[in-house]
């Protein structure tokens, strides 16, 4: 007998080549008798396919951060082990989690604007690569912290443009934000930085601006941006930048296939930019990329159960047994901008007649929708609906406790290999055990 959480595709009997492009041949029928529905499935192939990717497009000029908030699961963890060259946390149960799956921490990078006196505490004595700071009030407690364990932790400063990039939906900067110090502060902190020279080892400037762009000409005036705002700050407050961090917000294409971000196209733009301004300025600095949606959303698909379906007012409902309780991203409500439909398809009928339904989760509230007006093969009771590019935002950004359903399952492929990388839990296993 197998261990109940390791199963090979040839124990599941229904590959269909062509329901997920990104991983052939996935049993899902089958899956789904074995573990129950929901569960997320990540085709650890596809992470990896993705790194590489990036890699070879960057070289060995920049370094290669895995954002972890886009997907916090242990397996996944350790599977970028060794892959990327390190990990942006926003909070130490990141760290821990990062740590459990044998990343050291001083390859990390903890940027986040509500950083405790206890969380930098922490971050120095775990050792922690590199703290970016996000205000002039953080800089002043790291100080006092740092001080009181005569410590020198590595710092950046994160950095909030004076100017948006328009092609970011998702805006981190270039606005009024919680996130970094001003532009027009940086004079103002390289100055305490460098009148406590005892408590910081100044590393540079970090900038995030925004995500889920998928031009490459916006990203590369986002490099371009960033490396302004440094030339400036070089030139301007004497400080020297050894690390740039630009950020990253690389997109994914939710809701149609075959839309994709020109990775040559960027990094060649990316390369020529950093070229000129290497030239400019006489230095070398190492670069920094930090990505989350990039590596992993392709690598994820969520697959729920049709439970119900009924007509109201000439309009047909098909209910699933999950929904915004594990994909909040997928009903639209994370931050999107516009509510668009991800992609969806009946993974028990692929060629199936089309009809048109609306999909809901399972939840007592309207905005549970994970699909208005969707046209896929017609969806009974009983069939299985996936979610394709689901891997990142998933699980780690949905309210799984709302209502009170399990959470869902999560599973890791690789070559034909399946494993449970987190088992299904219910509300009262969240209950205090003491
Ligand atoms: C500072 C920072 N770095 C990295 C990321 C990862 O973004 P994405 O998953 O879009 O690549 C985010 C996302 O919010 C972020 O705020």
């Amino acid at each position: 007998m197998k261990s109940l959480d390791q199963w090979s595709a040839a124990d599941l009997e229904d590959g269909n080549p062509s329901l997920w492009p990104v991983a052939p041949g996935i049993p899902f029928a089958g899956l789904a008798e074995r573990f129950g529905t929901p569960f997320f499935l990540y085709d650890l192939a596809t992470i990896g396919r993705q790194v590489q990717a990036v890699k070879h497009a960057f070289g060995d000029r920049f370094q290669l951060l895995y954002a972890v908030k886009a997907n916090s699961n242990l397996e996944i963890l350790r599977f970028l082990h060794g892959l990327v060259d390190g990990l942006d946390v926003s909070s130490m149960g990141e760290v821990e989690q990062a740590i459990l799956a044998g990343h050291a921490p001083e390859s990390m990078s903890f940027a986040g604007p509500g950083k405790r006196r206890e969380d930098l505490k922490a971050a120095i004595e775990w050792k922690v690569g590199v703290i970016s700071i996000e205000s002039l009030r953080e800089l002043v407690d790291l100080h006092e912290i740092a001080h009181e364990l005569s410590a020198r932790p590595r710092i950046t400063l994160r950095v909030n443009p004076s100017r948006p990039i328009a092609h970011f939906p998702l805006k981190m900067g270039g606005k009024a934000t919680q996130f970094g110090l001003e532009e027009e502060e940086i004079g103002s902190a390289v100055e305490f930085v460098t009148s406590h020279s005892s408590s910081f080892d100044f590393a540079g400037i970090h900038v995030y601006s925004g995500t889920q762009c998928l031009h490459s000409d916006a990203l590369i005036d986002n490099v371009k941006q960033v490396l302004e705002i440094v030339r400036t700050a070089q030139t301007e407050h004497a400080c020297q930048c050894s690390r740039i961090n630009v950020g990253g917000g690389f997109g994914v294409s939710y809701h149609e296939e075959g839309v994709q971000l020109d990775l040559r196209a960027l990094s060649l733009g990316v390369m020529d930019a950093v070229n000129e301004f290497e030239k400019e300025t006489h230095s070398r600095p190492t670069y920094v990329i930090e990505l989350g949606r990039y590596l992993t959303a392709e690598s994820g698909i969520y697959v729920t159960r049709a439970v119900s379906e009924k007509v109201s007012r000439d309009q047909r409902f098909v209910v699933l047994d999950g929904g915004m309780n594990h994909h909040l991203a997928a009903s639209g409500n994370l931050g999107a901008g516009r509510r668009r439909n991800y992609m969806a398809v009946n993974l028990s009928k692929p060629g199936g007649e089309k009809q048109t339904c609306h999909l809901v989760g399972p939840l007592c509230t309207p905005i549970d929708l994970m699909g208005y007006d969707v046209e896929l093969s017609a969806v009974e009771p009983g069939d299985l609906v996936g979610f394709p590019c689901s891997g990142s935002y998933g699980f780690s950004a949905s309210p799984f406790l709302f209502l009170g359903h399990p959470t869902a399952l999560e599973l890791t492929h690789l070559h034909g290999t399946f494993k449970v990388a987190r088992s299904r839990m219910r509300l009262v296993d969240f209950n205090d055990r003491g």
